[in-house]
């Protein structure tokens, strides 16, 4: 009986992998701790899951609806040299400094920043993007990080074979 059970409830984890599998980039909202004046949320966790797609969106929004376009904006990973993920000057973006693996992949919506809203968006993302992003607004000392963790399904279907 018990064998029975387990069998059941690891075929239903299958499909439901499966299904995840199929959509590209599965983004899970998990920790989200409210801290700080200037930004929404100073920590954010997020995870991706390499599929066929592979977009996401790092969010980083300020508290109020403040139009930032013509102010400076960093994104950038301590643990990278260049550290320089995306960087957003005099109203387009700046970059001379960006680290090459991030080339071609990135960028911020000019109508989000007219709302206060700095959010980077990244293409193709690739298991080298796994880090903390630091989310940068020098004019308005505001400060934001985000992790990203990201997977492959392959890994975990495999498991279940
Ligand atoms: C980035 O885009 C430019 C222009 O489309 C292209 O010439 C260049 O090869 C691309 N670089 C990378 C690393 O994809």
């Amino acid at each position: 009986m018990p064998q029975h059970k387990d069998r059941r409830s690891s075929k239903s984890q299958l499909s439901v992998w499966t299904i995840v599998f199929f959509h590209s980039v599965i983004i899970l909202q998990l920790t989200q701790i409210n801290a700080g004046e200037s930004l929404t949320n100073s920590q954010y966790r997020m995870f991706a899951v390499i599929g066929q797609t592979q977009d996401i969106i790092l969010p980083c929004k300020l508290d109020h609806s403040l139009d930032v376009v013509d102010e400076m904006v960093e994104w950038s990973r301590s643990d990278l040299n260049p550290r320089f993920v995306h960087v957003w000057r005099s109203g387009e973006d700046h970059l001379v400094g960006q680290n090459p693996s991030y080339k071609n992949r990135t960028s911020v919506s000019t109508e989000k920043l007219k709302t206060g809203d700095v959010s980077l968006k990244i293409t193709k993302v690739r298991l080298s993007d796994e880090g903390t992003y630091r989310c940068f607004i020098p004019g308005r000392k505001a400060d934001f990080s985000v992790e990203l963790v990201v997977g492959r399904w392959t890994n975990s279907i495999c498991c279940y074979c």
